[in-house]
């Protein structure tokens, strides 16, 4: 059975027997992550949502070391390939066959730049992604407020196993959006991220699961470190 583990902020290990994957590696500098990137395993895809320092993390150093493409939206990708990375440009709406696993990049509402010394880098549109392994879908929604859309990406590409929900408010949705996006997508189960890394974010996920809950839904609530088997 495929294994999610919540690393801390919005990173999520993918592991199966068909492959390992990283969604925004955000490790290093992440007061709460569970994971220095020398423990993570060995991976053959880095999946980033968008451009920004907290979701880009240690992709680049992770895809040198284990040969793994980064995959995200092409000036994000190509960014990375300029830093020495193999990547896969795509862009909202396409989708990548990687041979164990499918990656389509869908439409998120948020903004997308990559912060350096000398200023920002364009990096494109964000994106959530879905991420089909041995028949199940998770959706990673990335960073991003609500909108309605999420149902008709849900019901074009579901039914979604797991979801992984921004619940942080202050960049992205806060519980009261995340409840009405898990309302449109109504995934098997949802995983809150985004949240209590910094203050700006500090929320209460166990509001969240019990908000899911009334409405007849399912959450779990993950620790940094901990799994899910689905
Ligand atoms: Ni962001
Ligand atoms: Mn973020």
């Amino acid at each position: 059975m495929p294994k999610v583990t919540f690393c801390g902020h919005s990173c999520v290990l993918f592991e199966s027997a068909a492959g390992n994957a990283i969604f925004d590696p955000f490790l290093t500098g992440n007061p709460t992550a569970s994971h220095t990137p020398k423990e993570i395993p060995k991976l053959s895809a880095i999946l980033l949502s968008h451009g920004h320092g907290d979701h880009v993390g240690d992709a680049v150093e992770l895809a040198k070391r284990d040969g793994a493409p980064v995959i995200a939206t092409y000036e994000l990708a190509s960014y990375c390939e300029s830093q020495g990375a193999e990547a896969v440009g795509m862009n909202t709406g396409g989708s990548y066959d990687l041979g164990w696993a499918r990656v389509k990049l869908v439409q998120a509402f948020h903004s997308s730049s990559y912060q350096t010394a000398d200023g920002f880098i364009y990096t494109g549109m964000p994106n959530g992604i879905l991420f089909t392994v041995e028949g199940k879908t998770v959706y990673h929604l990335g960073d991003t407020a609500l909108f309605s859309d999420l149902g008709l990406i849900a019901r074009r590409n579901g039914p979604i196993a797991v979801a992984f929900i921004p619940i942080g408010d202050h960049y992205t949705m806060g519980i009261e959006d995340a409840v009405e996006a898990w309302n449109l997508i109504r995934p098997s189960a949802a995983v809150p991220v985004h949240y209590n890394t910094f203050p700006p974010i500090r929320q209460d996920p166990d509001r969240f699961a019990a908000k899911v809950g009334a409405l007849g839904g399912a959450v779990r609530v993950l620790a940094p470190g901990e799994s899910m088997e689905f």
